[in-house]
């Protein structure tokens, strides 16, 4: 039997056995429908509230500027579209950033052929805006900016905080993809001058298909839903309430977790990054450490291809991913390494790295062996 080791939790983590126990009675004996007005669709509405509560409190928000969605997809579309709609339903100038994730990237190339402008802007090596660029790309009718908080990729961070002040004093809406960031860093959104900001579940413990978007108080977004009045009336149909319950309470742990889930992660991927990228030659970090989330390494190594690679390492019961976890059925060099220029030998041998509060060092020890293995078995190859 193969001991398997897990190293993707920014694919997914594992749910939480507390966030179980509280999601539990809503998919047993408390299955009343939050709409309806007797004592079961009471509590229902009532488990829905306190969830509001306990994300918004993970946010340092009010609990009415909380939309519960399905989870990052829906949330970043929902920010988008619903935004424009209720701004600029005619057109108008967009910016973003060559890394975000697809949700957000997919959906404003959307808006380019109903007559929107996009500018997408370049990043660093390290996957890193200027915000001199994006101050330069600033135009008059600038609608709506997008900005991710930490890529999923790299785990580069963005200077968010940088950026909302920019933008303070313009018309543009600053909308950040918080999605991996939520996890590990402490996020302010009044104070960090953003708009929107769209945060999911099963990054944080918590379950599949369970997400929050938070809108600023008083912000416009039309919904892009029709039905009924549930969310604010920006997403009609019955809540997933036990998925709701389980968020609030991956988010409540979070808050009183993330220092010490912080801590432990940025200590394990020193280790990994010590093991692997200061010891091989071969292996080469994509990204940098600094302005970097604590959880994820990407690297790549000499010559690989990524996908042989991964089932390499599967067969060894090491579970990785090669960029973007919804892009890795098909695997093709990922554009967020490509926007940060990283050189061919690189591009297409990278491996996404990502711990989390499981993981043990023994684990990763194991792992950086069947790592080091496999890119010495590569190294003999291109000798033969
Ligand atoms: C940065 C980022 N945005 C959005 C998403 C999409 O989230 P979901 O899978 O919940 O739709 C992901 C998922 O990995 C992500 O990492």
């Amino acid at each position: 039997m193969v001991e398997r080791i897990y190293l993707d939790y920014a694919a997914a983590t594992p749910l939480d056995q507390r966030v179980l126990a509280a999601m539990m009675p809503f998919l047993t004996t408390q299955y009343g429908n939050p709409s309806s007005l007797h004592y079961f669709g009471q509590q229902a509405r009532a488990a829905v509230q306190k969830a509001r509560q306990q994300v918004a409190a993970s946010l340092h928000v009010s609990p009415q500027d909380i939309v519960f969605t399905s989870g990052g997809t829906e949330g970043d579309n929902l920010a988008v579209l619903g935004y424009l709609r209720a701004h600029a339903p005619h057109g108008g100038h967009l910016i973003t950033t060559a890394v975000e994730h697809h949700a957000v990237l997919r959906t404003l190339e959307a808006m380019t052929r109903r007559g929107y402008d996009l500018t997408v802007l370049p990043v660093d090596e390290t996957g890193r805006v200027a915000v001199d660029d994006l101050r330069r790309a600033l135009r008059d009718d600038t609608v709506l900016v997008s900005v991710m908080y930490g890529n999923n990729e790299t785990g580069t961070i963005q200077p968010i905080e940088e950026i909302g002040a920019v933008l303070k004093p313009t018309q543009a809406a600053f909308h950040v993809d918080a999605v991996q960031a939520y996890g590990y860093l402490p996020i302010h959104p009044e104070e960090e001058g953003i708009d929107l900001l769209t945060v999911c579940g099963h990054k944080i413990y918590g379950p599949k298909g369970a997400g929050a978007l938070y809108i600023r108080h008083g912000l416009q977004v039309a919904s892009e839903s029709y039905g009924g009045p549930q969310e604010h009336r920006l997403r009609a149909g019955t809540e997933n309430v036990a998925a709701i319950v389980g968020l609030g309470c991956a988010a409540e742990l979070l808050t009183a977790e993330r220092q010490g889930r912080y801590d432990q992660a940025a200590r394990l991927k020193q280790r990994l990054y010590e093991q692997l990228v200061c010891r091989s030659g071969q292996i080469h970090l994509n990204g940098s450490l600094e302005h970097s989330l604590p959880n994820i390494l990407n690297i790549s190594i000499a010559g690989a291809d990524s996908a042989v690679l991964l089932i390499a390492l599967d067969r060894q019961g090491v579970a990785v991913s090669a960029g973007a976890a919804c892009e890795s059925g098909a695997i093709t060099p990922s554009h967020v390494l490509q926007a940060m220029g990283t050189e061919d030998t690189w591009l297409r041998g990278s491996l996404r790295l990502s711990v989390g509060k499981e993981t043990t060092e023994a684990d990763m020890d194991q792992a950086v062996r069947s790592i080091l293995a496999a890119a010495d078995c590569i190294k003999e190859e291109g000798h033969e």
